[in-house]
């Protein structure tokens, strides 16, 4: 098996995941069923992990997508079995264009479930929009997924381009636990080329952290033990360095936070609705204090700043400093 493959297995991971999570009704996701099948039981903190992660991303992507009023661009860089268009479809909440980009072998399998899952192709026929798909690419109107090795910025620009982006609209970008998986040179000529080309842009990243200490050298060797190098973890050591590779590449701010942080911010109902026993609240707290979320603008019009507000609920408080004109 090729690092490649190695990287490209962690989707299964991530997807295997979201599904046991889902089954177990931590939240709602009537999709992930139709790209990933059941799978056994998961940790509870790995449930809970994947919980507040869900969370978080749509908290900021939903912020995103209120300020734009819907007519901005999502980017999901390395969005392997990812859902979230699915569901902010159903919620009134797509945007103007969501573009999905991962290797090849990944596009053509969630294409491959897309085309012979009746309930999602339907779904995009709904509006009469004309579908495209080529063995790895699909274009349904608004909805696109493409094929392109993120290590190499002029294919992106290309497929990019395929799907008709517009530099001039606001345009979010998301990695979940992808950046690390490139070599820093890589990831840092991604970074600068976004805010080279794009208008205005936002950045949303969940990501390792704290990989200096003992628990994070445990998961890079778990991780190394299954293929994957981990070239880009060098920014996965602390909030700082999570923030200055994007002050570091054009980026006009950035800010991050620990999950823990995040965990303790969602409505405590919804955290005791899971109800964990103190142990496994302990094991969770390990784990969350090694993921972060960091989230970075340019170029922001009207002083525009995505802000989670610590002390305050995620989802229900209002964030949002300023309207963006469109
Ligand atoms: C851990 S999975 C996360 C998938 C998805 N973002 C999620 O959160 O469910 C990482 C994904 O990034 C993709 N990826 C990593 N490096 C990539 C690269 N250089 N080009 C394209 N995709 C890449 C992998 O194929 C995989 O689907």
């Amino acid at each position: 098996m090729s690092e490649d493959d190695a990287v490209r297995a962690t989707n299964d991971d991530a997807a295997s995941c979201k599904r046991a999570a889902v089954q177990l009704g931590y939240w709602k996701d009537p999709y992930i069923n139709y790209f990933m099948r059941a799978s056994e039981r998961k940790a509870p903190e790995i449930n809970r992990g994947f919980y507040v992660r869900v969370r978080g991303v749509h908290s900021l992507l939903k912020q995103f997508l209120e300020i734009t009023k819907c007519q901005g661009q999502i980017v999901n860089l390395g969005a392997g079995f990812d859902t979230t268009y699915w569901n902010l479809k159903d919620e009134n909440l797509a945007p103007k264009s969501f573009i999905e980009v991962d290797f090849q072998g990944i596009t053509a399998q969630k294409m491959y479930y897309i085309q012979h899952r009746k309930h999602l192709l339907d779904k995009l026929t709904a509006d009469q929009v004309d579908v495209q798909i080529s063995s790895t690419d699909l274009h349904a109107g608004q909805y696109h997924i493409v094929a392109a090795d993120l290590r190499n910025v002029g294919e992106l620009k290309k497929k990019l381009g395929e799907c008709g982006v517009d530099f001039n609209l606001p345009t979010c970008f998301l990695t979940e636990c992808v950046l690390v998986y490139m070599p820093p040179e890589a990831s840092e000529a991604l970074l600068r080329w976004i805010p080279e080309h794009f208008k205005s842009a936002f950045f949303v990243n969940y990501e390792q952290v704290n990989m200096g200490d003992r628990f994070g050298k445990v998961m890079i060797d778990n991780l190394r033990a299954r293929g994957c190098g981990l070239p880009g973890v060098q920014y996965c050591q602390n909030l700082e360095s999570q923030k200055q590779r994007f002050l570091s590449t054009g980026w006009t701010s950035a800010d991050a936070i620990n999950m823990v942080d995040v965990y303790r911010s969602l409505p405590q109902s919804d955290v005791q609705s899971f109800n964990p026993p103190p142990i496994l609240v302990d094991l969770g707290i390990e784990l969350f204090s090694h993921y972060c979320m960091v989230w970075a603008c340019c170029r922001p019009p009207l002083g525009l700043d995505l802000v989670i507000y610590k002390d305050a609920p995620l989802v229900t408080d209002k964030k949002v400093k300023h309207e963006l004109p469109l």
